[in-house]
């Protein structure tokens, strides 16, 4: 058996239908990892849940240690990693609530460690298509089976944060391609690459990105898009797991 694990965002600091075997704490060569590795049954099958910014939230996008939670997990025998995240909705079908797969990322965070090979020779990972094919077909299978829409493709855009990004920064980037705008989706999913796992995306619109409707994004709004947003998504990493 594949080993899986699931990275929970802000929205999804726990698994609530999880079966709790055991929690670790580990510590790698890269410092230590943002959470307590927590082993359960998701429906019967075996996952490593991991909070991103900690349990309680405490890590901000640019304080997490990417290279540790994924190294941690590496070291705990993980193949496959879902990550769910929630992100600003920025073109018209990422809408509050929604769920997308994404399969592209445009990259504009800076000064975060974001490799593990800093002191051995250098290698360039191949970096085309950033997230597991194999992986997000069966994601997008899942929502299919459990009746869940879903937008099955989108180009991700990770920003430094902790801000929100500006109207004009999200014109630039809805120039670019980005559907969708996030904070953590890199460097985690090029380290779990470096070190050949495999790794897929759940993105959570929590909002409209800065400059799509009129007003200001206030954190109340965010939080209400979010729950339903996620209740979504247990439903749906239940289904993919059965
Ligand atoms: N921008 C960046 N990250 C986010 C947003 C956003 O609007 N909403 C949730 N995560």
């Amino acid at each position: 058996m594949t080993t899986l694990a699931i990275i929970g965002g802000t929205g999804l600091t726990q698994l609530s239908d999880l079966t709790l075997i055991k929690r670790e704490q580990l510590d790698t060569p890269y410092g230590s990892p943002s959470a307590e590795f927590v082993t359960g049954e998701l429906n019967g099958i075996p996952v490593i849940f991991l909070a991103r910014h900690g349990n309680p939230h405490r890590l901000a996008p640019h304080q997490i240690n990417y290279r540790a939670n994924i190294w941690g997990l590496k070291q705990l025998g993980v193949k496959q990693i879902i990550s769910v995240a929630a992100v600003g909705g920025i073109t018209s079908d990422m809408a509050p609530a929604h769920i997308a797969i994404p399969d592209q990322i445009i990259d504009y965070s800076y000064g975060r460690l974001h490799t593990f090979f800093d002191d051995e020779a250098v290698q360039h990972i191949d970096f085309t298509y950033p997230y597991s094919q194999k992986l997000r077909s069966r994601l997008i299978s899942a929502a299919a089976k459990a009746n869940i829409k879903i937008s099955p493709l989108g180009t991700y855009g990770c920003t430094q944060g902790p801000r929100l990004e500006t109207a004009a920064e999200i014109q630039r980037m809805e120039r670019d391609g980005c559907d969708l705008v996030g904070m953590t989706g890199m460097p985690e999913a090029a380290l779990a690459k470096e070190l050949d796992m495999d790794y897929a995306a759940i993105s959570v619109v929590a909002n409209w990105a800065a400059g799509k409707t009129e007003g200001e994004i206030t954190m109340e709004d965010i939080e209400r898009h979010l729950h339903k947003g996620m209740a979504n998504t247990a439903e749906l990493l239940k289904a993919f797991v059965s």
